[in-house]
């Protein structure tokens, strides 16, 4: 302790831009540290480990890097929760020279304790406002746990869904992608970096990760810079603009150059088109990685790629803290390009107040306080309602009524309860106490009258049929069934790629086994990705799409199943029939010999064998309620640069039950001087309608929403006929044409 304070008083007199000039600004205060520093600090900051040892017990796997803290030769840990835990190491850091704080990150994805839905189930509630509001949890209860900085959100789009990072992003929509980023970014990171209940948000992983080739994870990307900047970028652009602290690079090789040396990127696009003034964390090891990409030999050429490209932190490879003091003093790295790195890093710990006060986020009953917060837990809740897509409910099978008398539960994900969280979540000792399955919520929303029997049918990948008797007696007994398969919830995620999406094992066959009894079959289906079970789809009567929805899982599902909600969830990825199809995405090109229809298939762009059109479209959920569009106008049917269109259409709920639809408004670009896609998403809104209801619906078109990247990467907008659809999905639309007068844009 003595030493401690000695520290203090030592620093206070070397630094006054820690210790007390609170005047000035952050970036002379930034300064007044970096003149103090020595090289090796330097490169220190850059620095970041895994928090892989007990900070009580002996140390480590590699170094001893409990003293690197306190030699000032790290910067930041990653994997290290809990205010206790992040205490005893930032006192470490604090008995170094300079004392500069580590900065804590964490893949808190959806959820720390309170687990949300996974975000492409978020993403399927195009509600921005309970997405924004999940990230707010998630950025609390992880403060409150000691961290600063959340590896999220993903902003990656995938147009394929064999790609198992698929459930860690928004779909395959570049404005639906952007309108989340930006959304999560703001939920992270509250109403300023600073307060001690926001955190870093980190748009990752820049850029193109998920176009991997064959949807094999950490694949080559090949693709145009126009799809580039049209598809992939526009999400990215969409968190710097709100604010993003910090981007991560990643994996890949974006057209022969890995993206964590890719100056490109990161240098002109991000730091100098966008002014990003944030700092760039490589993902784990991706600059060592750059050896086996085959674009440099060893580490020290791996640290001059990277940081010459603009990575300014190494995350996990070692290749800075061993190799960039060298390269400095050959000459080969400017020491001009250390001290941006190092300025870029610092700032942010300034503006978290961390050289204020390091153990701001260590507060032991704010930690206790967002524990099992049930404020917390019912956003959850309401967050894992909306994110449910109801794919199918013939003659209205759906919602159950809570007096029924038997209701058979049948299917190896029934009675899961962990597996509710999907991957990237956390687990707890007390898990099965506090996850709710859909059991448990289903056997708390009926009433003593119903008589819920079980049986499990089969395991997610048995091949065995041997537990369908038990199950079809079951059902048989019953007046409803209602069935739980899908994926395991390790099946998607990082490394988790797969080339077959279709349901696994014999679980297909247990539908049909259930089927044949004649009893009414209502599934749900709960997986990380779109899957393919052409089979369900058919014959089932009802189809719940219930991705990995958290901790509040079973809740949420009852919720639904006996109509206490009203579902309203949209897919914000197309559902291909089968795996031949991928990628399959609905804002792609015409082609020069469009297919008429799903039997055209002569000289025409199609298979031969399967219809081009997905199983489910982008943007398809129905609910209990049933909305009709009507009388779609325009305030004119042409307008000049400058000016605009207003488009209204009338949407009327003719079902019988109050709900909430998704109004999204597409556009084409009829002929253009590149190829445009046959629609893109431009504008979406919630309408909420009383049974019986209608409303108007308005939709401005402006020259903003006819922009396009040309061959010369120009975003512009040309004049001519366009094509405005609307509707409650892609597919099923009304449209009115319409067209911009006047030259092309500048
Ligand atoms: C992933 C990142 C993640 C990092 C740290 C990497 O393997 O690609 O998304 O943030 O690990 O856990």
């Amino acid at each position: 302790m003595k030493r401690t304070i000695c520290a203090g008083l030592l620093v206070s007199a070397l630094i006054p831009g820690i210790a007390g000039a609170q005047k000035k600004s952050i970036s002379q205060r930034v300064d007044s540290v970096l003149k103090l520093m020595t090289l090796d600090e330097k490169i220190g900051q850059m620095n970041q480990y895994n928090g892989d040892w007990e900070a009580t017990g002996p140390i480590t796997k590699d170094g001893d890097k409990q003293d690197q803290i306190r030699r000032g030769r790290l910067g930041s840990m990653l994997n290290v929760t809990g205010v206790e835990h992040t205490r005893q190491l930032q006192e470490m850091a604090m008995q170094s020279r300079l004392k500069i704080p580590l900065l804590f990150g964490q893949d808190i994805i959806h959820g720390y304790r309170t687990t949300f839905p996974i975000p492409l189930a978020e993403a399927a509630s195009w509600d921005l406002e309970a997405i924004q509001r999940a990230a707010r949890v998630a950025g609390k209860e992880a403060a409150a746990a000691g961290v600063h900085w959340t590896f999220a959100p993903m902003v990656d789009i995938a147009r394929d869904p064999r790609w198992g990072r698929v459930m860690e992003g928004a779909g395959e929509d570049p404005y639906l992608g952007s309108c989340i980023a930006r959304a999560r970014v703001m939920g992270f990171q509250g109403k300023k970096l600073g307060d001690v209940d926001a955190v870093m948000a980190c748009a990752k992983h820049f850029a193109a990760y998920g176009a991997a080739i064959g949807g094999r994870d950490y694949n080559s990307v090949d693709m145009s810079l126009r799809t580039l900047w049209e598809i992939y970028l526009p999400p990215f652009r969409a968190a710097a603009d709100a604010g993003a602290a910090t981007f991560m690079n990643s994996f890949n090789d974006l057209n022969g150059i890995p993206a964590t040396g890719n100056a490109y990127l990161q240098r002109e696009v991000l730091k100098g088109k966008w002014k990003f003034t944030g700092f760039v964390v490589s993902d784990w090891g991706s600059v060592g990685e750059m050896i086996p990409h085959g674009y440099v030999k060893d580490n020290k050429e791996a640290a001059l790629a990277a940081v010459t490209a603009g990575c300014d932190m190494d995350m996990e490879s070692r290749s800075y803290i061993t190799s960039l003091a060298a390269l400095v003093r050959e000459g080969k790295v400017k020491a001009e390009l250390i001290d941006e790195a190092v300025r870029r890093i610092l700032t942010k710990k300034f503006e978290l107040g961390l050289f204020d006060d390091p153990f701001r986020f260590c507060d032991v009953q704010r930690e206790r306080q967002q524990w099992n917060n049930p404020d917390n837990l019912a956003i959850s809740e309401d967050m894992a309602r909306k994110s449910i897509v109801l794919l199918k409910n013939d003659r209205q099978l759906l919602p159950l009524s809570k007096q029924t008398k038997t209701i058979a539960l049948i299917g190896p994900l029934m009675k899961s309860v962990r597996e509710n969280l999907g991957f990237w979540s956390y687990t707890w000792a007390d898990d099965s106490a506090r996850i709710i399955s859909p059991w448990t919520g289903i056997q708390s929303k009926v009433g003593n009258g119903t008589r819920l029997l079980y049986a499990r049918g089969c395991g997610i990948t048995d091949t065995s049929t041997a537990g369908f008797a038990e199950a079809v007696e079951v059902a048989r007994q019953a007046d409803v069934v209602v069935m739980n398969i899908g994926e395991a919830p390790d099946m998607t995620g990082e490394a988790k790629s797969r080339s077959s999406i279709h349901l696994p094992g014999v679980q297909e066959e247990l539908v049909s086994a259930i089927v044949a009894t004649g009893k009414p079959v209502v599934v749900l289906i709960s997986a990380g990705r779109p899957t393919v079970f052409n089979y369900t789809a058919d014959h089932a009567n009802a189809i719940l799409y219930t991705w990995w929805l958290g901790t509040e899982a079973g809740k949420a599902i009852a919720d639904v199943l006996f109509g206490d909600y009203n579902p309203s969830g949209k897919l914000p990825i197309s559902f291909p029939r089968t795996e031949g199809q991928i990628p399959i995405y609905y804002n792609h090109f015409s082609t020069g010999r469009p297919a008429k229809n799903d039997s055209d298939v002569n000289y025409v762009s199609a298979y031969t064998d399967l219809p081009n059109d997905p199983r489910y479209p982008f943007g398809f959920g129905l609910s209990y309620s049933r909305f009709v569009y009507s009388d779609l106008r325009l305030s004119a049917p042409s307008f000049h640069a400058g000016g605009s269109l207003t488009a209204t259409i009338t949407v009327t709920n003719a079902g019988g039950v109050d709900g909430r639809e998704t109004v999204q408004w597409y556009i084409r670009d009829l002929v253009g001087s590149v190829v445009r896609p046959v629609k893109e998403l431009k504008g979406f809104e919630p309408v909420f309608l009383k049974a019986g209801e209608s409303k108007r619906v308005n939709f401005t078109i402006d020259v903003e929403k006819l922009r396009f990247y040309n061959d010369r990467l120009q975003h512009i907008y040309e004049p001519g006929e366009f094509r405005l659809f609307v509707g409650g999905d892609s597919h099923n639309v009304k449209e009115i044409p319409f067209s911009l007068i006047g030259a092309v844009s500048e």
